[in-house]
């Protein structure tokens, strides 16, 4: 695989992710052409590449990856390769209302495939979650661990993780599935925890955290995780196989807040517990020895330094949040947390 990705479909990549791997991407292949199919929902942003939009090698397709009309014509042309990205990916929403995570995360993927089947493609790359493995009971969940996953956005991606799996068995696609832990870093949307805190912290705002705060989470920086796909995307003979991607560094979600109140001398009582989600995960964790092992990937930010240059992030780019923190996301902030 390694020098024969000269085309490649990256979808979902005006979201967070993904418009940070097509910036990894391009800065590494410059002379790859890339193609991003992004429907823009509330959580795409073209903003997030406004530095790449002018580069001839990239190309933006504003679509959707349930339509076929849209996703076929893009195969057509020859493809390389495809990284899917595009989901709908907050498990709290998915919570309120399933339809479209059923729509997107698991038809537009069955969209996908077919037309990686019909068409062809040397590598399909899909972007799973740990989410899909439910609670990490007693220690951190292997790639052959039992898929229990507890919410609806969960179930929705491992209905697509398995789907991706079963188009390599029946039809041999060269298909590669991985699953991540929690990411952080510059353009996440401010829904997501992490982004969340600074970003209300930075406005002075109170810091919801739910139920008792002891919930835990396996933190990677972003950057991190598009290292491991850049690998994921070039190994030989690795067809069927899924990878966990994590950093082993667990830290309940009050340490979070803590952490991220004195990174910015903020005092503690801004903490403001809130009703807890419905099915809340107490932890998720991975085992990354198999991506380790087989493929030499080791996470190179750690926690503290990725914490920094996130949070440098958000105060030197507050327009960014700043436009999202006006618009309709508030209206959502307002109705799920009854906080001002
Ligand atoms: P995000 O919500 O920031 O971005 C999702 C992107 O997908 C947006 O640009 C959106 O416009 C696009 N999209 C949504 N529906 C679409 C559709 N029907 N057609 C085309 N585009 C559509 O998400 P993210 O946090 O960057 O996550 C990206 C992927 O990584 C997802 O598949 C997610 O499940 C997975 N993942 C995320 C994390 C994490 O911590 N954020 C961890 C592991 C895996
Ligand atoms: O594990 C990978 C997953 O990580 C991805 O697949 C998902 O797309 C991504 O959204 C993320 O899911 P989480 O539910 O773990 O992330 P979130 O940032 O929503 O929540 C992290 C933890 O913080 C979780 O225990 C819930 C808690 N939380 C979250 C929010 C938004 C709070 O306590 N308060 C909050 O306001």
């Amino acid at each position: 695989m390694s020098n024969s990705i000269k085309k490649i479909l990256i979808t979902g990549g005006l979201g967070f992710i993904g418009s940070n791997f097509v910036r990894y991407f391009i800065n590494k292949y410059p002379d790859c052409q890339i193609i991003n199919l992004d429907k823009i929902t509330y959580a795409g942003n073209p903003d997030n590449l406004l530095d790449i939009q002018d580069n001839p090698n990239y190309q933006f397709v504003k679509g959707d990856i349930t339509d076929a009309k849209t996703v076929n014509p893009l195969f057509e042309q020859g493809l390389d390769a495809v990284v899917n990205f595009a989901a709908e990916t907050h498990v709290d929403r998915s919570i309120d209302d399933a339809s479209q995570f059923i729509m997107t995360d698991v038809y537009g993927t069955y969209v996908l495939l077919e037309a990686a089947r019909k068409f062809g493609v040397k590598r399909f790359v899909q972007i799973s979650t740990d989410e899909v493995y439910g609670e990490a009971v007693a220690v951190p969940c292997k790639e052959a661990d039992t898929l229990m996953p507890k919410s609806p956005y969960a179930a929705s991606k491992a209905g697509a993780d398995r789907l991706v799996y079963s188009y390599y068995t029946t039809y041999n696609l060269p298909a590669v599935i991985t699953r991540c832990s929690n990411n952080f870093g510059a353009y996440q949307y401010p829904e997501k925890l992490i982004s969340l805190l600074i970003t209300n912290l930075l406005e002075d705002k109170p810091l919801p955290i739910y139920g008792d705060g002891k919930n835990k989470r396996d933190w990677i920086y972003v950057t991190d995780h598009c290292r491991a796909l850049d690998m994921v995307l070039h190994a030989d003979n690795i067809e069927g196989e899924v990878f966990n991607v994590g950093s082993q560094c667990e830290y309940d979600n009050l340490s979070i807040a803590k952490t991220i109140l004195d990174l910015l001398g903020k005092p503690h009582d801004l903490i403001t517990f809130v009703g807890d989600r419905a099915g809340h995960v107490k932890r998720h964790a991975v085992n990354t020895d198999k991506i380790k092992n087989e493929l030499g990937w080791t996470p190179e930010t750690d926690f503290q330094t990725g914490m920094q240059k996130t949070i440098n992030w958000y105060k030197e780019n507050t327009k960014w949040w700043r436009k999202i923190k006006t618009c309709e996301y508030m209206e959502y902030y307002r109705t799920h947390y009854n906080l001002k």
